[in-house]
């Protein structure tokens, strides 16, 4: 039932590419080298001996400048390069080496957005004008580049170049410096990790530029969501018009093009990245990219390492947190350093009728204002005009090849979809192939719509598309008409966790909540790279359109970005842990409508911690969180102690020597200091203790609400914390005891922190399980 489909129309379109891209772990001959703790204070002589250690196994300088892709050395020490598994095994032995570990390949994964989320610029005490849109700060985004030309990143009103900025404006195909300005004020590009995996790229007919400049799309969308300037008047074809804008405005933009055209982005490329950006001194990064389950351990993941590294240096690192929902355990990007944000809907929908030959009108949801619309035409059912080649099943959903042009032309066609056939995307383009005119495509119902098409494509849920199948078989000669799509703000409920949005728990480390948190992700509107493939020309203008609606996690993490930044413009003093707590605790849990959140698709339920963590982000009640959950890197390193790796993966991860045994860490797992708690193994009963930092009023006395799991008894020590001048942090342990002699399932409850003023919310999610459950069977 995996609606992978969703993530296909996210990914697979944009990216065309053989399935080896997918599986994670290409059949790779690029190994990344992790040294233990830097040797040398400067860059160069670090980079040196990484050099020197080459050129001792592949015997010679030539060869080992030949092979070497990169040197890290700010962050971190360590190389990677092309060896054969012979020469990486030689390395593996070598002293001052920890780790060898093959290159992976990670995928990727506006208008309504901001002011759905009350982030309107003209209200004075909003987080908008207090955090001053963002204002001197710089976030970097890991993406496929930019599109330095559109109005979205224009620097007029951008305050100057901040002076501790240590990056540079890296030129190349079709781009050079006079390409980077006051709002892009950083650009560089990675390819070797790439090339060095898949062969040299194409870039005939402008299909790729080897430079920061964006032949996809991706990178610019979510740059300009994150930080693009003000535009006035933007739409999508004249949908969802408006003004346009970036969660912070005025903050500068940095740009990492890891991810290419052709396929995904390779870990050594992206590890590259992370150390550059934590030299040139961004303050928040935005990785919109991952790659699917199984996740890689901790200490073998690149996006994790780099991360860890940019976080113990003050960087917030928010990152998507994957399209596999909406089944358990798919959340991606764990690590309980990063922000890592679910998707969610927002209060805009795109209606588009449906006029049948009887009069009756039938709504759907649609993204299209061109041709082929306001007149009948007559509608057949797939299953009715099978291709000679093909089957009926494929024909119901319109699957490749499977309709019979002679049949198609001409006509609107229906059809459902299926188990092998859940995207709209291949139908539309098999109707398109077979010269319909239109088609009515019915599935379970959601409300993403990002599927832009030469002619009309209607989204129906299961119940409209079979009224329409009862009216085509009771009618002599059917017929249908279609309209335009409106825009519509405000009628639809909202927020919803959106059906293809990843969910908790961790298949990784379960006791640390993922997702984070949830953001918009859903038809967003935004900057788009007019060299796309993906991109589309306007049939009213005949321009190609600038700006561009796409549905995804990817979309949903650079709101959130944007939000750190304003946070961190805000409070400058606060660690990317305070400020993932804030974030957290004072997340929403109801809708417009007043009801508590509900999680979109199957089936369709209350939103718990594992589909959205905290909740759906809320900019402004995260500028005064009262209380933050704090987290040192050292308890990082306590808990990576506690997953069980060795003091040498653990040590060249974190590029300072660790004796796991000097950590008292048996504790460290549960007792990390997160805003959240997650039990997945109650036996009987569970002591976690937690510490809280008061960034609120100086004189406040907190009170412990608890709604405890159903079949868990909770009990909060002390149930009341008392700060003032002296005293501004302050220890809490919440004991959890299971009512149940059942193997369980997760149920979950709340622990709220009230001082009369604040909140603080802590999502709690408990697992009871028997010790001896499956030695019975
Ligand atoms: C933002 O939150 C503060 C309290 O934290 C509140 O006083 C203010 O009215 C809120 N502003 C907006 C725009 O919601
Ligand atoms: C830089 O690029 C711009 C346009 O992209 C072009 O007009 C200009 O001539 C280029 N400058 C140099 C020095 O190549
Ligand atoms: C590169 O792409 C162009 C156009 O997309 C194509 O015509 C050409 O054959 C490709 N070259 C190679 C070497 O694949
Ligand atoms: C927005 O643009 C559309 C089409 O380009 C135009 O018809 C309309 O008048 C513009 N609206 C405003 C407020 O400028
Ligand atoms: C549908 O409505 C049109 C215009 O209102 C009318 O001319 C036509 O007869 C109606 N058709 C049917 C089948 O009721
Ligand atoms: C399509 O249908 C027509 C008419 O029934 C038939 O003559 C033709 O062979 C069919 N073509 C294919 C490819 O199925
Ligand atoms: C440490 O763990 C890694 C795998 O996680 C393994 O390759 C390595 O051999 C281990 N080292 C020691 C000293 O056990």
């Amino acid at each position: 039932m995996a609606p992978l489909w969703v993530f296909c129309i996210l990914v697979c379109c944009l990216f065309i590419r053989p399935s080896r891209f997918v599986l994670g772990l290409a059949s790779s001959n690029v190994y990344i080298v992790y040294m233990g703790e830097r040797q040398h204070s400067e860059a160069e002589q670090v980079q040196d001996s990484h050099h020197k250690m080459l050129a001792h196994v592949l015997g010679s300088k030539e060869a080992a400048e030949e092979a070497m892709l990169y040197s890290y050395k700010h962050g971190f020490s360590g190389f990677s390069a092309i060896l054969s598994q012979s020469q990486a095994k030689l390395i593996a032995d070598l002293p001052g080496v920890a780790r060898v570990m093959p290159n992976r390949i990670l995928s990727l994964q506006t208008t309504r957005s901001w002011d759905f989320l009350h982030m309107y610029p003209q209200m004075a005490d909003g987080i908008l004008s207090k955090g001053r849109s963002g204002a001197g700060s710089i976030i970097g985004v890991l993406d496929t580049g930019i599109w330095p030309e559109s109005m979205s990143f224009r620097e007029e009103g951008m305050a100057t170049v901040p002076l501790r900025w240590n990056g540079i404006c890296q030129e190349g195909e079709q781009f050079n410096k006079t390409n980077c300005n006051r709002k892009i004020i950083g650009a560089r590009w990675y390819i070797k990790g790439y090339e060095a995996e898949f062969g040299k790229l194409n870039t005939s007919e402008g299909a790729e530029f080897l430079s920061p400049r964006d032949a996809v799309g991706h990178g610019t969308h979510t740059a300009s969501t994150a930080a693009g300037a003000l535009v006035e008047n933007v739409s999508f074809m004249g949908l969802a018009r408006g003004l346009a804008r970036g969660g912070a405005p005025s903050a500068h933009i940095a740009t990492y093009k890891i991810c290419w055209a052709t396929g995904g982005c390779s870990s050594a490329d992206l590890l590259a990245a992370f150390d550059d950006a934590i030299h040139d001194g961004v303050d928040v990064l935005s990785a919109s990219l991952g790659s699917s389950p199984p996740l890689p351990s901790y200490v073998d993941d690149t996006l994790a390492i780099g991360s860890f590294h940019a976080v113990a240096r003050g960087i917030s690192v928010v990152c998507s947190g994957g399209n596999s929902g909406p089944y358990p355990q798919t959340v991606i990007n764990t690590a309980p350093w990063l922000i890592t944000v679910g998707a969610s809907t927002i209060d805009r929908a795109f209606p588009t009728t449906i006029t049948l030959g009887n009069n009756r009108t039938l709504m759907g949801q649609a993204l299209y204002t061109g041709k082929n619309v306001d007149k009948f035409y007559p509608i057949v059912y797939g299953e009715d005009i099978v291709a000679a080649n093909s089957d009926e099943s494929s024909a119901r959903s319109c699957d490749f090849g499977s309709l019979n042009s002679t049949l198609a032309k001409g006509k609107a066609v229906l059809c459902f979809q299926s188990r092998s056939q859940r995207s709209a995307t291949i139908a539309v383009q098999t109707v398109e192939d077979a010269e319909g005119v239109g088609m009515i495509f019915a599935k379970f119902p959601t409300k993403d719509v990002d599927l832009s098409t030469k002619i009309p494509c209607i989204l129906v849920d299961f119940t409209i598309g079979t009224s329409i199948l009862n009216y085509m078989e009771a009618t002599k000669d059917p017929v249908v008409k279609f309209s335009g799509s409106r825009t519509v703000l405000g009628q639809q409920i909202s927020p919803e966790v959106a059906v293809f949005s990843s969910r908790g728990p961790s298949s990784l480390s379960p006791s640390v909540l993922k997702p984070d948190i949830a953001a918009p992700g859903v038809n967003i509107l935004a900057a788009w790279s007019p060299a796309s493939s993906q991109s589309q020309v306007d049939p009213n203008t005949n321009l190609p359109l600038n700006f561009k609606i796409e549905s995804g996690t990817s979309m949903s993490c650079p709101h959130v970005s944007g939000i750190v930044a304003l946070l961190r413009t805000v409070h400058p003093d606060w660690s990317p842990a305070m400020i993932r707590s804030a974030l957290i605790t004072k997340a929403s849990v109801k809708d417009t409508s007043g009801q508590r959140t509900v999680a979109e698709g199957a089936p369709h339920k209350p939103a718990d911690a594992f589909d959205y963590g905290g909740g759906h982000v809320d900019p402004n009640r995260s500028l005064d969180p009262g209380l933050v959950f704090d987290t040192k890197t050292s308890d990082y390193v306590c808990f990576l102690c506690s997953l069980g790796y060795n003091d040498s993966a653990i040590s060249s991860m974190t590029g300072t020597p660790t004796q796991c045994h000097s950590h008292s860490h048996s504790n460290c797992l549960k007792n990390l200091n997160q805003p959240s708690i997650v039990v997945p193994d109650l036996k009987q009963h569970v002591t976690i203790s937690r510490e809280v930092t008061n960034v609120g009023r100086t004189d406040s006395i907190y009170i412990a609400r608890v709604e405890a799991p159903p079949g868990t008894h909770v009990k909060v020590k002390p149930p009341v914390l008392v700060f003032n001048s002296n005293v501004k942090t302050q220890k809490f342990r919440v004991s959890f005891q299971s009512l149940l002699r059942f193997q369980g399932r997760y149920s979950f409850g709340t622990l709220v922190w009230e001082d009369g003023k604040h909140r603080v919310r802590m999502p709690l999610a408990v697992r009871s399980v028997i010790d001896d459950f499956y030695a019975q069977t």
